[in-house]
């Protein structure tokens, strides 16, 4: 970081996004108002208000605000420095273990809520295959308030986060549950032919196709991201095991990369599902697929 140690506000925003910048951090400015307003417990706007106006800082923030920006700098995830990401309404505890909830899945998870909303029942039940962060389950249970949710997910470290956030965000409609996706768990067993919806992100990064990025490749964990020469894999199961878990007409939403909407759609309609279609995020790239039971 810059050697004056300025205990400007303003000053200190120029330091850091000068040091992010040069680290090819993609976004300086908001990686810098970010860390200082997490220090400082204020919104990124405040933060931008409060250098406008001349604030400063304490030395003890300036110092906190510089070992954070250093591991920063480094490209540890921002989320991981904040404790923080925001996810639809909501922002949740994460950390290292888990993988941090991407703004393309809060598009992907729009189809299952819209699916729940339309849905007549009483109480639509819905099911979150890797759950990671519990981030899909707490979105689709806080925004359709008859639902009932239940969420899977393998690997301890991630699961304690989903717990952590199920516990603070969740009102005991979201049932989090231990276990492999590929062998649903006795639990979710009891749910076939009942359930409204399935929404899944799971990993699906060719195994050869390590991320650029180094938050990615070298922070979120590779459980998550990788899966099968293609990365369709895990995909592969989720589409040939949990057809029948869904009420007739029931939908399951899909997550996947930018160029697989083609093969997840063949692999559904070859497993017999019906109206797999494909739909962009907000930036064009398909990014999600859905069809029906
Ligand atoms: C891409 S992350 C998505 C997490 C979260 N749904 C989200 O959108 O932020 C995939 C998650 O699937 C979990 N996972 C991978 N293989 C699994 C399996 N066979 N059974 C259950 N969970 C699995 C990983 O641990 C990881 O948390």
């Amino acid at each position: 970081m810059s050697s004056e140690h300025s205990l400007l506000i303003h000053e200190t925003l120029l330091s850091l996004s000068n040091a992010f910048e040069t680290a090819g951090i993609p976004d300086p400015q908001t990686d810098a108002e970010l860390i200082v307003g997490s220090v400082l417990g204020e919104s990124r706007g405040r933060v931008q208000s409060l250098a406008i106006m001349g604030g400063t800082l304490e030395p003890a923030q300036r110092e906190r605000i510089e070992s954070l920006a250093s591991e920063r700098a480094q490209r540890v995830p921002l989320q991981h420095l904040t404790g923080k990401a925001p996810f639809r309404h909501f922002e949740l505890d994460v950390g290292p273990g888990v993988f941090v909830p991407r703004p393309e899945t809060e598009t992907v998870v729009q189809f299952a809520i819209d699916e729940l909303q339309a849905d007549m029942a009483p109480e639509p039940l819905a099911l979150d295959l890797c759950t990671g962060s519990g981030a899909i389950a707490l979105a689709m249970a806080s925004e359709v308030q008859r639902s009932r949710v239940w969420a899977v997910e393998k690997d301890d470290h991630a699961r304690a986060w989903a717990e952590r956030n199920v516990a603070r965000l969740g009102d005991g409609r979201v049932t989090l549950l231990a276990g492999d996706v590929t062998s649903p768990p006795a639990e979710i067993q009891q749910l076939k032919g009942r359930l409204s919806v399935i929404a899944t992100n799971p990993p699906y990064v060719p195994s050869g196709a390590i991320p650029r990025d180094p938050e990615v490749r070298d922070h979120d964990p590779q459980l998550a991201l990788y899966s099968g020469e293609d990365g369709l894999s895990l995909i592969r199961v989720i589409s040939r095991t949990y057809r029948e878990y869904l009420r007739p007409g029931g939908l399951i939403v899909i997550e996947h990369a930018e160029m697989q909407g083609s093969a997840v759609r063949d692999i559904l309609a070859a497993d017999g599902w019906n109206s797999a279609a494909t739909h962009r995020d907000l930036t064009f790239r398909d990014r999600a697929t859905t069809a029906r039971a």
